[in-house]
């Protein structure tokens, strides 16, 4: 499969975030790059496995897996969920799957997740050299905000309105 193959979203799912994809993601999460990226933090298993154990209980986030056909290729979700907004987060643990028109989807879905929640706004942190996610997110709504980001100020801190009927994610 050519690494630019478009992936149709016929082809895309979402799923739980179960203890198989826990696993793959504890090595994604990891990987320097993807790590940059999403400005995660390195983990051990131990604290990882704590963590997934405080899901169940958690209602201020949303954790779910992406896979095409039977492979997980990565992970998103909302977090600080509150009765009116959250912050979006999602990454291609896979990299086979960078650049194949998948993040379309995914803000798709996010949308889908928010409706759901009744929320009226997602936001998302990113670095402004991240093309690829920035293309992204505009072409999907978002729009940068003045609000400087708490944890890094590298990053910067985009917003989408969501609305009842918003079913098409693209502006
Ligand atoms: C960010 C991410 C979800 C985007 O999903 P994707 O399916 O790879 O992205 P797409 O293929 O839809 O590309 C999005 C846009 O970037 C463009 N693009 C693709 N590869 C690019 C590259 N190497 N450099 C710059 N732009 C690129 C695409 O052409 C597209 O723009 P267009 O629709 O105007 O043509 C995914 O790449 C990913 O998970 N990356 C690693 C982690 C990450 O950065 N997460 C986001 C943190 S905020």
């Amino acid at each position: 499969m050519s690494a630019l193959e478009v992936v149709p979203a016929d082809q895309l799912r979402i799923d739980k975030f179960d203890e198989h994809v826990l696993d793959l993601s504890f090595y994604w999460v990891n990987d320097p790059e993807i790590r940059t990226l999403i400005d995660g933090q390195h983990v051990d298993k131990a604290e990882q496995l704590r963590w997934f154990s405080t899901l169940g209980q958690r209602t201020d986030v949303l954790i779910r897996s992406i896979w095409h056909g039977n492979v997980a290729i990565g992970v998103m979700g909302l977090k600080h969920i509150t009765s009116d907004d959250a912050e979006y987060w999602g990454y291609l643990g896979n990299k086979d799957y960078w650049g194949r028109q998948i993040g379309l989807w995914m803000i798709a879905e996010a949308v889908r997740l928010a409706q759901e929640r009744g929320l009226r706004r997602i936001y998302l942190r990113v670095l402004p050299d991240n093309e690829r996610a920035v293309r992204l997110y505009r072409k999907t709504g978002f729009h940068f905000v003045k609000t400087e980001d708490k944890l890094d100020p590298r990053f910067l801190v985009m917003e989408r309105k969501i609305m009842a009927n918003d079913q098409n994610v693209h502006e």
